[in-house]
């Protein structure tokens, strides 16, 4: 059994609010979901950043090598590796020096990409990292080259899980690591229209709403829950000005469940809610603030051609 997991679900099923990880969405089958979400036409999230990858691949060439240096390129929280494979492509094809550093919690999306990577870039430096993001920084400092660059990448918007307070001490640890000359790009999901922020998460195929309910599936089988997830209603709802598109399951009906392996008993009142998920949405100036509160400088914003979606390339 895994410990974290049971102990997060723990304190989250008895929580005053209740409330489950979105860090625990990504089984192999929540991984697969992620996959099919990543495809919807309303989630544009992915399609807005492989448009800024595709777009800045030289320019990107250019600034991780400033002054000649090796580089290593490290992904934290790659997934399926989607986006940076784009960028892959190119830097191998230039023959470019560099390392290529992996980072995922996910075994079963690791595996994914593990073959995907050896088919496509057989000869590439590779290090995959099956671990949380500061345990992999931690080997990586342990092991670390002088003169070789960090280019830590941190895409997708992952970063919209975390609070403002949250990022502002997120992004503090990661300087930790960082010397002058590295570098950080944070991809974030811009303010836009609400109506297709609102869109993206509740899409018509319900494909949002099953990798939602799976986090009550993968309790069922882990810690031998007895969820019914079709007592439960995915909702999400987007606040225009805190950016906040937050994420429930929503009893609807007065139930019970009972966990084993957590010999707990949690009782849902009629239309209780858990908490699941925060995708946070930003302005340019808010970024610039967040960066700047964490003592990062902006170098550059990278934005998709219909202003959608930033990476945002940061200096120590
Ligand atoms: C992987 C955290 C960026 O919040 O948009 C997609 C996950 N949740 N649809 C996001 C997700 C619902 C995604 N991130």
């Amino acid at each position: 059994m895994n410990q974290e997991f049971a102990n997060d679900v723990k304190a989250g099923l008895t929580a005053e609010s209740k409330y489950l990880l979105p860090k625990y969405f990504y089984d192999a089958r929540g991984s697969w979901l992620f996959q099919q979400i990543m495809q919807l036409p309303e989630y544009y999230l992915t399609k807005c950043e492989s448009d800024v990858i595709t777009n800045n691949t030289e320019r990107a060439l250019k600034l991780f090598s400033r002054g000649n240096k090796r580089f290593n390129v490290i992904d934290m929280g790659v997934g399926d590796g989607l986006k940076t494979k784009i960028l892959l492509e190119y830097l191998v094809g230039q023959k470019a020096n560099f390392e290529y550093s992996a980072i995922d919690l996910s075994t079963a999306i690791m595996e994914i990409l593990e073959d995907s990577i050896n088919a496509a870039f057989p000869d590439m430096d590779y290090r995959p990292m099956n671990m949380d993001y500061f345990a992999a920084l931690e080997q990586l400092a342990a092991n670390s080259k002088k003169n070789v660059r960090k280019v830590l990448l941190f895409l997708g918007s992952n970063i919209g899980n975390f609070t403002n307070e949250e990022t502002v001490a997120f992004l503090t640890k990661v300087k930790g690591y960082l010397q002058k000359g590295d570098l950080l790009i944070v991809g974030f999901d811009l303010k836009k229209r609400p109506e297709i922020i609102y869109k993206a998460y509740n899409d018509t195929k319900g494909t949002t709403a099953a990798f939602n309910l799976n986090l009550l599936h993968r309790i069922n089988s882990e810690l031998g829950g007895n969820f019914k997830p079709n007592y439960f209603r995915f909702y999400p709802f987007y606040n225009p000005q805190n950016g906040e598109l937050q994420s429930y399951l929503v009893s609807q009906k007065k139930q019970t469940v009972e966990i084993k392996a957590l010999d707990l008993t949690i009782e849902f009142d009629q239309w209780e809610a858990i908490h699941t998920e925060l995708s946070k949405k930003y302005t340019l100036n808010e970024i610039e603030d967040l960066a700047e509160q964490a003592g990062f400088k902006v170098e550059q914003h990278l934005v998709d051609g219909k202003g959608y979606f930033v990476d945002t390339v940061l200096t120590v």
